[in-house]
């Protein structure tokens, strides 16, 4: 039920940080599952391994998009002593958005294939990337929780994070990412 997961991920109340790792357990439950649930579901598992691999890849996608054009900016002007952590950062989201990339390459070439050598690899492929991206993107989430969303709560005005609220609401808006 990739769809009611999407949903679930949107009306939650959780915070972006949380959203981010919440998306990667779910990818890697859903592949898990493929491993080692028997074959009985083994097509259903295989269609919804993909879709949603691809679905919330482009989830993250976005949301390193909306970090790097509004909120990494908007800290640069008001907490400038944030700059080299956002460096880093964004030297990190150049790694993970080519980890992702070759992720949703692979779940979209995840079918059922006569070859099951070929099959057997791709899952393989693909589990081998999610274990990977997971760990990296858990080590970048928390070193953004110490440095830029920190300092959102703690440096920033009130009036300062009501603009960032705002503008991150119209940025996605416009990109049409919830
Ligand atoms: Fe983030
Ligand atoms: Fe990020």
């Amino acid at each position: 039920m990739p769809v009611l997961r999407r949903a679930a991920i949107r009306k939650s109340k959780k915070s972006r940080e949380e959203e981010e790792i919440q998306v990667l357990d779910t990818i890697l439950d859903i592949l898990s599952k493929l491993k080692y649930e028997g074959k009985m579901s083994f097509g259903k598992n295989l269609a919804e391994a993909r879709e949603i691999t691809i679905s919330l890849g482009k989830w993250l996608l976005n949301h390193f998009d909306e970090e790097e054009k509004i909120l990494f900016p908007y800290l640069e002007v008001h907490v400038p002593k944030l700059e080299p952590a956002i460096r880093i950062l964004e030297a990190e989201h150049r790694s993970l958005r080519e980890n992702l990339l070759s992720l949703m390459r692979t779940a979209f070439q995840l079918r059922v294939r006569k070859n099951a050598a070929e099959q057997n690899g791709l899952i393989e492929k693909l589990g081998d990337g999610a274990v990977c991206l997971t760990y990296f993107l858990r080590n970048h989430v928390n070193t953004e929780n110490a440095t830029v969303h920190r300092s959102v709560r703690h440096e920033l005005r009130g009036d300062e994070q009501r603009e960032l609220r705002h503008l991150l609401k119209e940025h996605r808006g416009r990109s049409g990412h919830c």
